[in-house]
């Protein structure tokens, strides 16, 4: 077919320079677009690479102060909290004990950093023996005595000092019963981001060996998405937002980008986070180390298709690098 308009309009003319592409760039990274992971665990001294996610570092509480000293000179503002406990039980008790890993954590970076967003992740699974992120029964996930645990686990997050709790459990009602919970105790000031959308994902692979979390028994599709699904996660969002989510979240990223654009185009007045998850990590990583693919390269453009696709924040493993890449 030929173009009617070739050879007055000609798209390669914004193309030459560097400044010229500069100047119509349509989405611009900056690193106060990204929510860091950190997975803190108990003991001293603790740095641990953890093998499916080279770069990311198990780290235990004393590490942290360095560590938010780091992310200030990076100017990143936000971390994501994921704690491995001591121990594990039916229930994730040290969820929410008062001196629970990642209450520890909370203060320590609260005490280093005053500023820094502190998120924490509210579910159960890294703390149950069974590894679901609800109670069970049997081999039944129960929904609403679940709800209660994520209650008391996010007042617990907020009296440590967390600045915002995001539930990741999917059990149906948990922002309305965070929502209760945090103001019946106070916190009717403490934000809380949904994980609003998201799926029962392969891509969460390397994560479990970095929390610990994998499932005894099953799987997590009983409460994880579908990835068939784009309509019901509109429909998930829509209850988040009603049960007075202060933030909607979509994961995976990449390959959910359509679904992020649907949540941005229906959702226009709420801010948007998208979670560049662990496997979306790391098989970049790994065929960065086989000498495939340009790490900075494809981590970058990883990161602008989500902002591009209508995300306002993104938690990605890549946020320091991202933030250093950046700045040169
Ligand atoms: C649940 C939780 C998971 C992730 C974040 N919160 C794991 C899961 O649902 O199985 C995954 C994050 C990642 O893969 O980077 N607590």
């Amino acid at each position: 077919m030929s173009n009617p308009n070739f050879p007055i309009t000609r798209p390669r003319r914004l193309r030459q320079t560097s400044n010229l592409r500069r100047l119509v760039r349509e989405t611009v990274l900056t690193p106060a677009d990204f929510i860091y992971p950190l997975f803190i665990v108990h003991g001293r001294n603790i740095r641990h690479e953890i093998g499916s996610m080279p770069g990311v570092f198990h780290l235990s509480v004393d590490q942290l102060a360095a560590e938010s000293v780091e992310l200030r000179q990076l100017g990143l503002p936000a971390v994501m909290l994921f704690g491995l406990p001591a121990a594990k039980d039916p229930l994730g008790l040290e969820n929410f004990a008062p001196n629970g890993i990642v209450q520890q954590a909370i203060r320590e970076l609260r005490r280093a950093n005053p500023e820094l967003v502190i998120m924490t992740d509210v579910c159960l699974c890294e703390y149950t023996d069974h590894g679901h992120c609800g109670i069970i029964e049997g081999t039944q996930i129960l929904n609403d005595p679940t709800l209660e645990i994520l209650g008391k686990v996010a007042v617990s997050h907020a009296t440590a000092g967390a600045t915002m709790v995001a539930p990741s459990a999917m059990m149906d009602g948990q922002i309305a019963a965070i929502r209760q919970a945090l103001d019946t105790a106070g916190f009717s000031h403490t934000p809380i981001m949904g994980y609003s959308a998201k799926f029962a994902s392969g891509f969460y692979g390397p994560f479990r060996e970095a929390a610990d979390s994998p499932p005894q028994f099953g799987d997590r599709s009983s409460y994880q998405m579908d990835p068939a699904n784009g309509r019901e996660a509109m429909r998930e969002i829509e209850l988040d937002v009603a049960e007075g989510a202060d933030i909607i979240m979509v994961k995976p990223a990449l390959p959910y980008l359509d679904i992020i654009r649907q949540a941005r185009d229906r959702f226009p007045d709420l801010p948007l986070a998208a979670y560049n998850v662990s496997g979306e990590y790391s098989m970049l990583k790994a065929a960065a180390r086989l000498g495939w693919l340009d790490e900075k390269r494809v981590a970058l453009e990883s990161l602008i298709s989500i902002k591009r696709a209508g995300a306002d924040m993104i938690l990605t493993y890549w946020a320091k690098d991202a933030a250093r890449w950046l700045s040169t």
